[in-house]
């Protein structure tokens, strides 16, 4: 069997997640290689989903009686939670959202229906990225097209990384957000806030960081990001579908208007108007994903407990592995860095002119699950004149063993189509 130095014991870490057991196509064991879409779940969060269900179920803040104070207790106690995992400065800045996307749309929707100086307009400019996800693009359009503001975006080199020899021309003084990803979820690039952060600060446009690919890989902590924004989804980080997270700064989210309106988020309602909840309620109308929450809290008690900094290291060097392995195929070429150093744990490639859903097709049949399209970022396809590439992604449980059978898997790929 394979070793490398920093791996973690996986042999272990695999008996907590019961779907990693099965197989597929009745007898091929399952090779989870489409982390970057959704991670697996473990029996510690799906005993907390049950066990809330099972004992705690009723709403929140809302009720007197046990139930919906101990159901309280605990979506209040899974935000305190993500705040020290993300090191927030306060609890009231943790949002809880549907997903990413949510995330993204709530500060497009916050800016958007702002009074200055945080006001959107037709004078101001947006600035992204090529390598975004379609859900840090979309919201940024909708709202350049409902303000006239200039969308503005860094390109990319032909390594996959940022192109930020023009930052200045990119970033003015007109700019009023920078929005980009942190990991890219095709690429794999980790992106150099600071630099940019650095340039945005200057002239005083606010940061929103898409840490999507990156929350559940690495050490987070937002107040060394010094970004305003940072989103991120709960079940990419061994959480439930159905809950993310926005973080935002306090005193922005105090001066910010809500963007949905309803129950919950606010102070007083009469037929003429209405006052809202301090955040961060005052973004969170209606029952809010209370399970979901609780389930997330759960995958932040696992990953703590294993450690973010260890997870960080067995996935570099299973990327690191993984880089080298796939290196050795022929006509396969990877879209983006070509090494392990400053890249997250996916890696797209394209093999020859086979198709990507050729290619994902019969790794299924051998019972390898990767990723094949344009993966939700599909300026990255044009840039590198691609239309969509097959994408492998990791997490705490793969395996050396996995990325060999992932190899070998491309080898019977090259040999069926000839
Ligand atoms: N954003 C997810 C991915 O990259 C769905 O696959």
């Amino acid at each position: 069997m394979t070793q490398l130095p920093g791996l973690l014991d996986t042999e272990a870490i695999r008996k907590d997640f019961p779907i990693l057991d099965r197989m597929v196509h009745d007898d091929r064991k399952l090779v989870y290689l489409d982390n970057a879409a959704t991670s697996q779940k473990p029996r510690q969060v799906l005993d907390a989903l049950s066990g809330y269900y099972e004992r705690y179920n009723a709403n929140v803040h809302r009720g007197v009686h046990v139930l919906a104070e101990e159901a309280t207790a605990l979506y209040e106690g899974a935000r305190d939670k993500v705040a020290e995992f993300i090191n927030a400065p306060s609890r009231d800045e943790v949002i809880f959202t549907k997903n990413a996307s949510e995330s993204l749309n709530l500060v497009a929707n916050m800016l958007g229906w702002a009074d200055e100086p945080y006001r959107v307009d037709a004078e101001t400019e947006i600035v992204i990225t090529e390598m975004e996800h379609h859900s840090n693009i979309v919201p940024w359009q909708l709202l350049s097209q409902r303000t006239g503001a200039k969308l503005k975006w860094f390109g990319l080199t032909d390594d996959g990384r940022l192109d930020l020899s023009n930052i200045d021309e990119i970033i003015t003084e007109k700019t009023k957000i920078v929005s980009f990803v942190l990991v890219s979820n095709i690429l794999g690039t980790i992106n150099p806030v600071e630099a940019i952060v650095r340039r945005a600060q200057e002239v005083g446009a606010l940061v929103c960081i898409d840490a999507s690919q990156a929350a559940p890989h690495m050490p987070m902590d937002v107040q060394a990001l010094q970004a305003d924004f940072v989103a991120f989804t709960g079940h990419k980080m061994c959480g439930p579908t159905g809950i993310g997270v926005l973080w935002g700064r306090q005193e922005l989210l105090e001066d910010l208007p809500p963007f949905l309106g309803g129950g919950e988020m606010i102070e007083t309602v009469s037929m003429h108007s209405s006052t809202y909840a301090p955040a961060p309620h005052k973004f969170e109308a209606g029952t809010p994903p209370i399970a979901q929450a609780v389930g997330l809290g759960a995958a932040i008690d696992y990953l703590s407990a294993i450690g973010m900094d260890k997870i960080l290291a067995h996935e570099h060097a299973i990327t690191e592995y993984a880089v080298k392995r796939l290196g050795e195929v022929p006509g396969l070429r990877i879209i983006g860095p070509a090494t392990a150093e400053e890249r997250g744990a996916a890696i797209s490639f394209t093999l020859g002119d086979i198709h990507p859903h050729d290619v994902g097709q019969v790794l299924d049949e051998q019972g390898i699950a990767v990723r094949v399209g344009h993966h939700c970022a599909r300026p990255v396809c044009l840039r590198y004149g691609i239309p969509a590439t097959t994408r492998a992604s990791f997490y705490l449980y793969s395996t050396p063993a996995e990325i060999d059978a992932l190899v070998e898997g491309l080898e019977h790929v090259r040999n069926f189509f000839g």
